[in-house]
């Protein structure tokens, strides 16, 4: 009997400063793109992290949901929250810092760290409005 695929998803709380601005546009095309989101700024970010994978037949589980989130703290949380992510988060160096961007280098920080268990979606809730989601190359 196969197991059944099943995705469990943990979710992290996070708050930093960023401002959108493309080194590549001049001072007033960032200010016409991105209006006062060109202006330092701070949200209070949400990061829903799925994993996907058979349940183990023994533990019932797809992975241990605490291991999820102690990874997540560790390579996300620890590294961002309360900090100003243009300038203090190396691996978001040379990135505008859009949702869309944190998305996808969320991904990367995750990805070797999770064992057998896949990673199926990174959603990057940055407003009450806007999310964005992220579900790696292969889609
Ligand atoms: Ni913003």
């Amino acid at each position: 009997m196969t197991s059944p695929i099943v995705q469990i998803t943990h979710c992290l709380d996070f708050s930093a400063a960023h401002r959108l601005h493309a080194p590549e546009l001049s001072p007033a095309e960032n200010r016409a793109l991105f209006g006062p989101c060109n202006n330092l700024h701070g949200h209070n970010y949400r990061v829903e992290v799925s994993v996907q994978g058979p349940v183990d037949p023994t533990t019932g589980m797809v992975m241990n949901l605490n291991d999820l989130a102690a990874i997540m703290r560790a390579e996300i949380w620890e590294k961002v929250d309360h900090r100003n992510l243009d300038e203090e988060v190396p691996f978001l160096a040379g990135v505008v810092s859009t949702a869309e961007n944190l998305a996808v280098a969320f991904w990367k920080q995750l990805d070797s760290k999770l064992g057998p268990a896949g990673l199926h979606r990174v959603r990057v809730i940055e407003s009450p409005g806007n999310f964005v989601d992220y579900f790696g190359e292969s889609r």
